[in-house]
């Protein structure tokens, strides 16, 4: 996996379009880096995990959507299921692998796996990058076994979303530049709607990171001088609007 990532990064900063996957293996050193680029990500796995019930039975299976390098294992650990992560990215999936997650390199819109198969499916910050998210929903419905658990979470096509994910947030150290098309961003009734289609009655409710935690994290940040880390990641916490990002958790009929 070093391999991958050091070749990733070492063909220097390039520019790419907006949302274009290609900026995973250049940031693919970041992933596991709790104050990295990516450090939003692990605070949304840990609130992501915890809509997540410990298995009732042996073997039961969560099929991880879009995982990136497998953010989510740390907080599912203990819960009792098989984690199988999907994503198009290679040099993300590699690192997943070394977190105990089992890997298959694959389209969210097409996914290798036979119908009914999963238990719980999560799709964490992943349909915002998928100009066809409906097919990912239509996959995710597919893959759950009737009586079993969605949980995801993802941006709102608000011009709110739009200012706080993208003109704000990537002038700060939690969110890469052009890692989001904010023409991609998923409107909350379409998702609820296109879920109720395939058989999901998925509930909604808006999520951000608690203030004095991201400015205390924020502040620590701009005073790094490479020593470890000992303010605390910001908790994410419900919030009463959606308009920016939102949490989803909802169960197949049966
Ligand atoms: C923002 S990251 C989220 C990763 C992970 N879910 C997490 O929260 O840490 C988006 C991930 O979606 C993957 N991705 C984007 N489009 C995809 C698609 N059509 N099928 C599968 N994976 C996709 C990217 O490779 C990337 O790893």
């Amino acid at each position: 996996m070093r391999d991958v990532a050091a070749s990733a990064a070492s063909t220097g900063p390039r520019v790419l379009p907006r949302n274009d996957p290609r900026q995973y293996d250049d940031l693919a050193a970041e992933w596991w880096r709790p104050d990295g680029a990516f450090a939003m990500l692990h605070w949304l796995a840990a609130a992501r995990a915890a809509l997540v019930p410990p298995a009732t039975r042996p073997d039961e299976l969560l099929v991880d959507l879009g995982c990136g390098a497998g953010l989510l294992a740390p907080h599912l650990a203990g819960k009792g299921y098989r984690h199988v992560g999907v994503d198009l990215t290679r040099s993300a999936l590699l690192q997943a692998a070394e977190h105990g997650v089992r890997v298959v390199q694959g389209d969210a819109t097409a996914v290798p796996l036979p119908d009914g198969c999963a238990d719980v499916v999560s799709a964490g910050e992943l349909l915002e990058h998928v100009p066809a998210w409906p097919r990912v929903v239509a996959e995710a419905c597919r893959l759950l076994r009737p009586g079993g658990l969605l949980v995801l979470d993802t941006l709102n096509d608000t011009a709110l979303a739009r200012l706080v994910a993208v003109r704000i947030a990537e002038r700060l150290p939690t969110v890469p530049r052009g890692i989001h098309d904010p023409r991609l961003f998923v409107d909350a009734r379409a998702l609820v709607a296109e879920c109720a289609r395939h058989g999901v009655d998925l509930r909604v409710r808006g999520i951000r990171p608690q203030v004095g935690g991201m400015l205390a994290w924020l502040l620590r940040r701009a005073r790094a001088t490479g020593a470890t880390s000992t303010v605390r990641a910001p908790r994410i916490v419900p919030t009463r609007s959606t308009a920016v990002l939102y949490q989803g958790r909802g169960v197949r009929k049966g």
